[in-house]
């Protein structure tokens, strides 16, 4: 009988715990409704704005052909932004906390929250 309850406590574990979503599942979650499935910025809320979400698949053509890494992080996270950037964009700054990964930015290694370099990740990813 007590071997059962642990088992059973141990799949309910398993349950509760699953792999971190990745950047293309954060993706999908939390931006594909303004910047579209793909990315380009045609997603159903999009019309409503008063500024066309960006098309995320052009980043690093519209910046000599670098992924601007630096800008995309600070862009998700709400940390740096342009003062006229369109406000519609949420901050996902706390909602994309978490575990901390060291990558290089600007020659510094800067400690990133894991799902938010996942999600930058993935857009590097969708670069035309
Ligand atoms: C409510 C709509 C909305 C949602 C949701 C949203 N965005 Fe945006 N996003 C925008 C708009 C609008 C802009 C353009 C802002 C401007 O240029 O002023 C933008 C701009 C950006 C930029 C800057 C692009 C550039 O050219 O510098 C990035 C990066 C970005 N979004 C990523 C994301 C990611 C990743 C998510 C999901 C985690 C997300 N956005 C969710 C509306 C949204």
């Amino acid at each position: 009988m007590k071997f059962a309850y642990i088992l059973a406590v141990g799949a309910l574990a398993a349950c509760t715990a699953p792999e971190p979503p990745t950047g293309a599942q954060l993706f999908a979650d939390n931006c594909t409704a303004c910047h579209g499935a793909d990315g380009t910025g045609s997603g159903w809320v999009a019309a409503g704005l008063k500024r066309k979400p960006a098309n995320l698949t052009t980043l690093s053509a519209r910046n000599k052909g670098m992924f601007p890494m630096e800008r995309v992080l600070s862009t998700i996270d709400g940390f740096h932004r342009n003062p006229t950037f369109e406000t519609a964009m949420p901050e996902f700054g706390s909602f994309f906390g978490g575990p901390m990964d060291q990558i290089e930015l600007d020659g510094v290694m800067t400690p990133v929250p894991q799902p938010l370099l996942a999600v930058a990740e993935y857009l590097r990813s969708i670069q035309k």
